[in-house]
């Protein structure tokens, strides 16, 4: 049986940023179908006076309709202990396969844990827990970006890199980590 050690996000800030280079997984879910989709970019902080965690999304992401269904995700860190070939695997399959084709959780697996708001769960291996709801939405139009990035979209290949980013917003309704 696990059970979860609430925290204050913010106390676990460095723990998030750290593991972000490897990959974080976000869980989205619409209809019992539950995906997990690897992201390298995320940032947290405070508008509208509460705790905002935001995650981008390009278009053609499964990721993107399940979010757009729902509002919910969660997202879920490597912490302490764990076993980094098994993490490592995972992040490759999620950040490679889309939920359209594959369970990635089943594939990689992963051993969901039920989140106490959200529809979407957390997992046993990803530990490090936040549970949101979103708040805001925006596309991010290439044009308002500073073509230091426009690495990130080449105009012949934008399609293929599945298009833009959408920033959803994420309130954050309770962080904490599963133990066992
Ligand atoms: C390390 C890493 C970081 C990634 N970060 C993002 C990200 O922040 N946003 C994004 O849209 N895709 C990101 N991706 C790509 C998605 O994880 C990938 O396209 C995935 O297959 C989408 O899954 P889905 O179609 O099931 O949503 C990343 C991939 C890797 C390997």
């Amino acid at each position: 049986m696990s059970f979860k050690q609430e925290i204050n996000l913010f106390d676990h800030a460095a723990d998030i940023y750290k593991a972000l280079p490897r990959g974080i997984l976000l869980l989205s879910e619409a209809e019992d179908c539950v995906n997990a989709m690897t992201i390298g970019w995320a940032t947290f902080g405070v508008e509208w006076g509460v705790p905002i965690f935001a995650v981008y999304v390009r278009e053609a992401r499964f990721t993107r309709e399940l979010l757009d269904r729902t509002g919910e995700f969660t997202v879920c860190a490597p912490y302490g202990e764990g076993d980094s070939t098994k993490i490592a695997k995972a992040l490759a399959l999620c950040g490679s396969k889309s939920g359209r084709d594959v369970d990635k959780i089943a594939q990689a697996g992963l051993t969901v844990v039920d989140a106490d708001i959200v529809r979407p769960p957390a997992l046993k291996e990803f530990p490090l827990t936040v549970e949101c709801r979103v708040v805001y939405q925006q596309i991010q139009p290439v044009k308002e970006i500073s073509s230091k990035f426009k690495k990130f979209y080449p105009a012949d290949k934008l399609e293929e890199y599945g298009g833009e980013h959408i920033a959803y917003y994420g309130e954050i309704l309770k962080s904490y980590i599963v133990k066992d």
